[in-house]
């Protein structure tokens, strides 16, 4: 589906202040996971700044063991603290990676501002190669500003 559909289906979804944050947020995990063919798990993780550590909320896709990463380890550790985008084309060549599942190929993180302060982040775990692209990116960014705007 193209990023314009899934941002007029994702902006209703914001809209619905009769859900939690939360329930919204995993909302979204589905219609993203739903949406992209090569998006296979969608999640968030959130700041925790006097432990240092991210915590998973919502998201679809496979279980994983990974729902506290400290600040600076693996992918989702590094977003914490560099505050900036992180497209991974290929987990294989990654030293700093967390892996969550042998299907995994491609990962790219988004983080999450609130008030300015990186609070948090979009997670997503590709099975296919060098699937992502700048629109990606540019998306996740917006999906980032929506979530901030209910939390
Ligand atoms: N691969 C991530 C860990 C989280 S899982 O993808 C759900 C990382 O390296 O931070």
């Amino acid at each position: 589906m193209p990023f314009k559909n899934l941002k007029h289906q994702a902006t209703t979804i914001f809209a619905n202040d009769k859900a939690t944050a939360k329930e919204r947020m995993a909302q979204i995990c589905e219609l993203l996971r739903d949406g992209v063919g090569y998006y296979d798990w969608v999640g968030f993780y959130f700041a925790n700044h006097d432990t240092k550590t991210l915590h998973l909320g919502p998201y679809v896709g496979e279980e994983t063991d990974h729902t506290v990463i400290p600040f600076g380890k693996g992918i989702c550790g590094q977003v914490a603290v560099s505050n900036n985008n992180f497209v991974v084309p290929d987990v294989k060549i990654q030293d700093n990676y967390i892996a969550c599942s042998m299907t995994v190929k491609a990962e790219i993180v988004v983080p999450i501002f609130k008030d300015g302060v990186n609070v948090g982040q979009i997670d997503i775990d590709s099975n296919t190669i060098d699937p992502f692209s700048p629109k990606d990116e540019e998306f996740l960014e917006w999906i980032c500003e929506q979530v901030a705007m209910i939390m």
